[in-house]
């Protein structure tokens, strides 16, 4: 491979290649890789998905417009209530007749939390956008009993106490959650109740069993450290997982990056952290497992990813001027361009590693760090929208490992960043789709993919998202200033498919099954 790290250079135009094979796969990807998270927090419920007496509402006050756009995501799993909301969190508060639930302080986020959207709201929410809940339970000022009296309330069928209680409150049916968090990055300062790992590994332990014989059919995940730069990143998982690997199902892991140093060449580059992240977490739960002589493997839920830094001083302001006020403009950062190359690679890498990531969440979905913004007048994608909902549209099926030649850069803090990366999924019907990020800020890049094994692919679109900006937004007012648009571009003859991909880039290549016409 070429080295290619002198960005000053003149613009040029690259060659790259990438081979593909159908037997080159990686794993069958977990549909749960496109969850999200609405977290109790600033305007991600209240003027976001909930918003009673807005006219773009429904009969409950959900917001209509926001659930047309989280449809056309197809988020399979919504996390819910939190992030660090649920570490302070009575589950209880927020079920029964409204007018009797009490107001609260939540600590978590200096603000005050109503409870007028709880348990009940956010499950027929998530039926109305087609998603399953996937819910944390507080073990931060709370614990066990706590735990296991909400998977009884929530999936037990009758004649106990407190799914008798979810009877009377209007739901019949069990609620049916099957995925839970057992807290929330208790290892964290910023937590209410922080644990050290043997406190939490306990916890959860004890936690898991008690939800588990309540309802055997659940899975559970365990809190992993909150950031690999964390420093007790590593003796964390190893002693949490001492305390109680057999009892849980998967691991977490929370990633945000920034590009607060206005690097772009580095920024896109840091979707390989994200790898060397969860490759490391993957050692670290086999070396638990093997320390024990286990038979089960763990895999991983990447709950928490994004970019996360344009909001932080505004959100220091706010909170200043308006402690313990409600609905705020929280973390609302406004995402431009190359934070959507970002996410696009950031989906890369997700895929790269659906063998053993399952199950991921886009931090979050609507107005807090989200692909999604309202007003009281409508809302609109933002930028980081689109990577997420190609990936989720077409990324689903087998993940295949590529081998892709690409000219390499150096950067502040990776060396060998491939110019090109990219992967691949290939569907259920035989269509093949590739992802592409080109991270180059100058150089377009000559894709060659050699799809000759596949023998009968033909082109079908190249979607493509670029701007000759960098920080160009979508805002209410221009809401389609970076959208992607559908190129066929493509130059094909005997199972070689040339395609042009822009600097700063991100690409979805789509090949479907039939003859090319060269
Ligand atoms: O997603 C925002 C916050 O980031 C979450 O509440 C917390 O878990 C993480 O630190």
């Amino acid at each position: 491979m070429k080295k290619d790290s002198s960005f000053s250079e003149k613009k040029e135009l690259k060659k790259a290649t990438l081979i593909l094979d159908k037997d080159f796969s990686i794993a069958r990807v977990d549909e749960r890789l496109y969850g999200s998270f609405i977290e109790q927090l600033g305007r991600a419920v209240y003027g976001g998905i909930y918003d009673p007496g807005n006219p773009r509402s429904d009969e409950n006050g959900f917001r209509q417009d926001v659930i047309e756009l989280v449809k056309k995501l197809n988020v399979p799993i919504v996390r819910y209530p939190g992030g660090n909301f649920v570490s302070g969190f009575n589950w209880e508060d927020s079920i029964g007749p409204r007018e009797h639930r009490p107001t609260r302080l939540d600590l978590a986020w200096s603000t005050t939390e109503t409870n007028q959207f709880g348990l009940h709201e956010f499950c027929a929410w998530s039926e109305k956008v087609g998603s399953k809940v996937m819910y944390a339970v507080n073990l931060g000022t709370r614990g066990m009993e706590a735990a296991r009296n909400v998977v009884e309330y929530a999936n037990h069928s009758g004649g106990s106490y407190w799914s008798d209680l979810r009877r009377k409150n209007g739901s019949e049916k069990p609620l049916g959650i099957k995925l839970w968090c057992l807290g929330n990055e208790m290892d964290g300062p910023w937590q209410i109740g922080q644990k050290t790992a043997y406190e939490y590994g306990r916890c959860a332990n004890e936690a898991a069993k008690a939800m588990k014989w309540v309802d055997p059919s659940i899975e559970v995940v365990s809190c992993g450290s909150s950031a690999y730069d964390m420093p007790s990143f590593g003796a964390w998982e190893l002693e949490m997982l001492d305390q109680c690997y057999e009892n849980v199902d998967y691991v977490s892991l929370h990633r945000y990056y920034s590009n607060a140093a206005n690097d772009t060449q580095n920024f896109l580059a840091k979707n390989m952290d994200m790898e060397a992240f969860i490759k490391t977490v993957v050692s670290l739960c086999d070396a638990a497992g093997g320390k024990k002589h286990s038979k089960k493997k763990l895999n991983l839920s990447f709950d928490e990813w994004n970019v996360w830094y344009h909001s932080q001083e505004q959100d220091k302001q706010i909170i200043k001027q308006n402690r313990w006020g409600q609905s705020l403009h929280l973390l609302e950062d406004v995402y431009n361009f190359e934070d959507a190359l970002l996410v696009g690679g950031m989906l890369i890498t997700l895929l790269r590693n659906s063998d053993r990531v399952k199950i991921a969440c886009l931090a979050q979905l609507v107005n807090v760090i989200a692909p999604i913004m309202t007003s009281g007048n409508g809302c609109w994608a933002q930028t980081i929208y689109w990577p997420f909902l190609h990936a989720s549209q077409y990324g689903r099926g087998m993940a295949l490992r590529p081998v892709i030649n690409s000219p390499l850069y150096n950067c502040t803090d990776f060396e060998d960043v491939p110019m090109l990366d990219a992967t691949a999924v290939l569907g259920d019907e035989g269509s093949l789709t590739v992802f592409a990020v080109n991270r180059s800020i100058q150089n377009d890049i000559e894709l060659t993919c050699d799809l000759r094994a596949f023998q009968s692919l033909k082109f079908k679109e190249h979607i493509l998202l670029h701007h000759d900006d960098a920080k160009a937004i979508n805002t209410e007012e221009a809401p389609n200033t970076v959208v992607p648009v559908v190129r066929q571009d493509c130059e094909s003859q005997d199972g070689y498919f040339k395609v042009h991909i822009p600097a700063l880039s991100w690409n979805v290549l789509k090949f479907s099954v039939g003859r090319s016409q060269t």
